[in-house]
This record gives structure tokens, sequence and C-alpha cells, in this order.
């Protein structure tokens, strides 16, 4: 794990080189056309979770701008109708880049294993993220390239088969990327080179946040064993999501971690709740959290993430300097204001889901080493940390968190395995409790 500091600025600059390349932030790679000019120069895609961000992905992906000739051959989708829809929405849209005959279109929770026989190049995986070192241990075993979406784990166990798995891809020359498309947005990288330069001086403190009105939720249905259930209402169950924290949160904490000089906090302790999200449709996570994380240096990071309606919205990260500070919103634009200088603003440019793809296609069509998992795993693990931290209500160590045994996982993955959650006879989940919950 990356150890460079952004409060130094000598070995600040040597480690933004360095992780720029990683993330693609030094933004247009050298591309040789020769390779994509070559002729067999089709990228094969297969997509496993067809959802909202699956269809949005695949859509990204086919029209990238590097000319990639990126053709879709296989679905997996734990449930058929989801596949049925996203093969529409995308045949609809790119005739010419889909070929997904009945024979490799995959159902229910062992789908997945299919994708990587049918001859595809890259597996694009948007499944629910508690399925993702599974899934991702499997496309690697098989020599899969892989774009996966954040976060990478729900708990410790997931988070270090994440690790141990990307190491595997890394020795068998695979390329990884992951789904945090901020990391690629042009006013994230000119902000962050600027902090790396020291423009805004030694960080003081941070401030992130991910405010919203919530999301979709879906409700039960007739007939529906309790694990076809949960998955397919997955954002409320910690097991398939990581509360909201993980799931959502994970982009801004991501890009703390990265202001920071890709170094995770060492310490965190919060607070959260559920007070509007209360019904049975709402499984058992929180609808807020609030996380102070102290780094190693001492630098404070204030998190907060909330889904209630009605209330101050935000999807933005702040550093704050000794000589100034900069603020950037999710998907607006970017501001630096540094003392005795007139601020300057940064539009937001073209939307990261497209460019995050066309960095790694530039990548792949050069047969160029790339790996968004090493630094990108550090803002999962933070979002778990936060977590532990808000579900006890105890001061959490990075170390603690990242050795924790709590796993989260059901009995098996099978439509009559037993996920850990159980409703109550009113229907209702128990949530965590600060006081009397476990850390880890
Ligand atoms: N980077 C971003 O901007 C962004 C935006 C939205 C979502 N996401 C991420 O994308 C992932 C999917 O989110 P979404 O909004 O598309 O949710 P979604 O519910 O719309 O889609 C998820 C799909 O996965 C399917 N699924 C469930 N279990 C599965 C399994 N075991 N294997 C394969 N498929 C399975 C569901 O049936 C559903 O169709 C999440 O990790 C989320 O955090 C990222």
């Amino acid at each position: 794990m990356e150890k460079s500091s952004p409060q130094s600025r000598s070995s600040t600059r040597r480690n933004f080189l360095h992780t720029a390349a990683a993330s693609g932030a030094l933004g247009v790679l050298p591309w040789s056309r020769a390779v994509h000019a070559a002729g067999s120069d089709m990228v094969k895609i297969a997509l496993s979770g067809c959802g909202g961000r699956g269809t949005g992905a695949l859509a990204d992906a086919l029209s990238n701008s590097v000319g990639g000739n990126v053709q879709l051959i296989a679905l997996h989708d734990a449930f058929g109708d989801r596949i049925e829809n996203c093969l529409r929405a995308i045949s609809a849209r790119f005739p010419d880049k889909v070929d997904v005959p009945p024979d490799r279109r995959f159902t229910d929770l062992d789908g997945y294993q299919h994708l990587t026989e049918t001859g595809a190049d890259i597996i694009l995986d948007c499944s629910p993220p508690g399925f993702r070192p599974m899934h991702f241990e499997h496309y690697v075993q098989a020599g899969k390239h892989v774009f996966m979406e954040k976060p990478l784990a729900v708990d410790a166990p997931g988070f270090r088969r994440m690790l141990a798995a990307n190491e595997q891809a890394k020795a068998k020359g695979l390329r990884v990327a992951v789904g945090h498309h901020l990391r690629h947005e042009l006013k994230h990288k000119e902000m962050i080179s600027r902090i790396w330069n020291g423009e805004i001086g030694r960080i003081t403190h941070l401030r992130v946040y991910f405010n919203s009105s919530g999301v979709w939720v879906r409700p039960r249905k007739p007939d529906q064993t309790e694990m076809q259930y949960q998955v397919n209402n997955w954002y409320y169950f910690t097991w398939l999501s990581g509360d909201h924290i993980v799931e959502q949160h994970v982009h801004d904490l991501d890009v703390m971690n990265w202001m920071m000089g890709n170094r995770h906090p060492v310490t965190a302790q919060g607070l959260g709740g559920r007070q509007f999200r209360v019904g049975k449709d709402y499984g058992e996570i929180f609808d807020h959290h609030a996380v102070e994380f102290t780094y190693e240096d001492g630098t404070k990071g204030f998190s907060y993430c909330r889904h209630i309606p009605g209330c101050w919205d935000s999807f933005s990260e702040h550093a704050h300097g000794t000589k100034g500070f900069v603020s950037i919103e999710g998907h607006g634009h970017a501001i630096i204001q540094v003392e005795g200088r007139d601020p300057v603003r940064v539009e937001r440019g073209p939307d990261g889901h497209g460019l995050e793809w066309d960095d790694f296609l530039k990548a792949h069509l050069n047969g160029e080493a790339y790996n968004e998992v090493d630094h990108t795993i550090l803002g999962t693990m933070t979002a778990i940390l936060g977590r532990m931290a808000t579900y006890s209500g105890q001061i959490v160590t990075w170390d603690e968190a990242v050795a924790s045994q709590l796993d989260l996982s059901p009995s098996g993955y099978t439509w009559d395995a037993e996920p850990q959650p159980k409703p109550g006879p009113d229907g209702i989940y128990p949530c965590a409790m600060p006081g009397q919950t476990k850390a880890y």
C-alpha cells in the first residue's frame, strides 16, 4: 500500500506521476493506431449484472471514443427478465454491435461462470458488490481482462480475497479497470494535481459528501425464497451492498484518499442510524452516516452520507490547506481558491463514465499494463472501516478493520441458501445498534 504523502512536496510529485499513470490521470497516453488497424481488433465483451449500471456501462464501452471495435457477445444476470430488458435497450441503440444468442444468456447465481467459456476478451461485472470478490476470482482464474464496478467488497474477508486475486491478475498480465469514474474526470485530475503540487499548502482537513434522497426499492414478491428476495432488493442488505456508505459514498472516500496521496486513514469514529427508512422493504441498512477519519499524519477527513428526501443534497469533495482550498462537485465544476490569487474554476468536461472506457480500451488495444484495483481498493476498505465505526459506535483502527473475520456471506450461493439477516415476526429486519453491535 502506497505511503506517499501530499504533505511532503518532494515525494508528492514523484508519487503523483506514478499514481497518475496507474489511474490514467496523465490524460492521453500514446496510443498505437497500428495495433488497432491491424485487423483482429474486435474486442468481445460479456456482462454480468444487467441492471442500470450494467446497461449504462455497456453503452459507454460500445460508444467509446478511441475506435475500439467492441462487440457484446454474452450476458448474465441472476434474473432472466433483466437480461431481456438490457438486451432490448442495447440492441436498439447498437444493432450492429450485439450478438447474444439465447445460448449465451445465463441466469441464476452461478451463471457468471459460463461467461468465461464464451470467448469474451473482457468481462464487465456490474452485479451487486457482495458478489464481486467471488466473481473476480473466477474471471482471473480463467485469464480474463476485467472491468468491474465499485465497491470491490463489502467486508474485510472480501477485501482480502480481492487483494489476493488482484495479485494473480497482475502476475497473469490481465488488465483490470474499476468503475471509479471520478478518477477519470478531467476536473478531478486537474484539482488533485494542483493539491499534490502544493498549491493549497499542507492539507489540514477534508470534507466529502454523498447526500441524496436515496435509490429504488424492490418489494417482496409472492413465492420468492428469502435469498431471491434479498438478492433482488439487494441495496438494503449489508452483505450485498455494504450499506450506502460503501455502495455509493465510496466514490467520495476514494477521492479523499486520492487527495491524500492515495493513502488510507488509520482510524475512524462516527455516528449513524436509520430514521426515515424504517419499513420492511428497507432491509437492515442505515439511512445516514457521519464519520471522522484520521490519517497517519493527523489530518482529519470528515465524511457524510444520507439517504433522506427533503434535505440538503451534495455529491462533492473538498480539501482545505494552509494556503487555500479545493472544492469539487462530483458531477459539476471544481474551484481552487488560493490566498492572494483569483479563484480558478474548472468546468466538468466529458463524463468520466465514458472516459474510463476510453482509458481502459486504449491500454487494452496497446497491450499495456492497466490496474485500477491497487489504489481504489483503499476506498472500499475505508468505507467498510467507516461502516464498522458507525454500526458499533466505537473508534476502529484500519489494522483492526482489515484483520476482521466478520464474514457477511450467506450459507451458499443457491436460491435456497440462507442469508444471515432474518426478518422479525413483523417483517422488519433488525439493524445495527451502536454500543451493542460488534465493530469487526
Ligand atoms: N460508477 C457508477 O457511477 C455507478 C452507478 C450506479 C451503480 N454502480 C455500481 O454498479 C453495480 C450495480 O448497480 P446498479 O445500479 O446497476 O444496480 P441494479 O440493481 O440496477 O443492477 C444490478 C443487477 O445485478 C443483478 N444481479 C443480482 N445478483 C446478481 C448476481 N449474483 N450475478 C449477476 N447479476 C446479479 C440484478 O438482478 C440487477 O439486474 C453496483 O456495484 C453499484 O455500486 C456504479
